[in-house]
């Protein structure tokens, strides 16, 4: 859905093409929305083409929005671990964002995160359809609320369907986990350890899934 902005309609510029490259390119100079005006650069998904799994987070955090990848912060490395305990080599995966500008608020010298609205992510959701097109994963990861939304809408809870094997109209399989920036949040070690196991049995499943597909 394309979004109001001053006197047009700016629908996201996605190309007909087979190209991911091409798409990639094309996003750069997205204006669906507002969030392009106080973001860095687009985070553009990144990965294998032909990638079997692909896993879609909610949005680039401050160090992805300088650096132009997706999960290379510190929910990232977290990521990364469990990944590599699940089985998975992050090189071998498609890993995206529901939403591709980073949408933050100033607090003194720093960027906070700012969750992005319904608009927001309906007006990026061309480019997660683009880039489900062309990778044609065989299972699709949500990681958090806002990408599970994005693909299952506004009333999917993961907390009720973590770790199920489910179907989409965007993707044939899809598993939905909590967002690993959540393990960063848990209040004391034992939490973390906790949620970070139950989220490396999630990843565990969306690798079976996938091998049977
Ligand atoms: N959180 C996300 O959802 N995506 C990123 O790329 C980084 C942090």
């Amino acid at each position: 859905m394309p979004t109001k902005t001053g006197e047009s309609w700016r629908p996201a510029p996605v190309p007909e093409t087979s190209s991911l490259t091409e798409v990639r390119e094309a996003s750069r100079e997205c204006t669906a929305c507002h969030l392009y005006k106080c973001a860095t650069q687009t985070v553009f998904g990144e990965g294998p083409k032909c990638a079997p799994i692909m896993l879609v987070g909610e949005q680039p955090g401050d160090y992805e929005d300088v650096a132009g990848k997706p999960f290379v912060g510190p929910a990232g490395k977290i990521m990364d671990r469990a990944l590599e305990e699940a089985g998975i080599n992050r090189s071998h995966v498609y890993v995206t964002n529901a939403v591709k500008h980073f949408k933050w608020e100033p607090r003194g010298k720093r960027r906070i995160h700012k969750k992005p609205n319904s608009r927001e992510i309906a007006a990026c959701r061309p480019w997660l359809e683009a880039e489900l097109r062309l990778v044609k994963p065989k299972l699709l990861v949500c990681l958090g609320a806002t990408a599970a939304q994005a693909i299952f809408g506004s009333s999917f809870r993961v907390t009720r369907e973590r770790g199920k094997v489910l179907s989409s109209k965007l993707a044939s399989k899809v598993v939905a986990t909590v967002h690993p920036s959540s393990l960063l949040r848990q209040p004391d070690e034992e939490s973390r350890e906790r949620e970070y196991d139950r989220f490396v049995v999630d990843l565990r499943a969306a690798v079976k899934a996938a091998s049977e597909a």
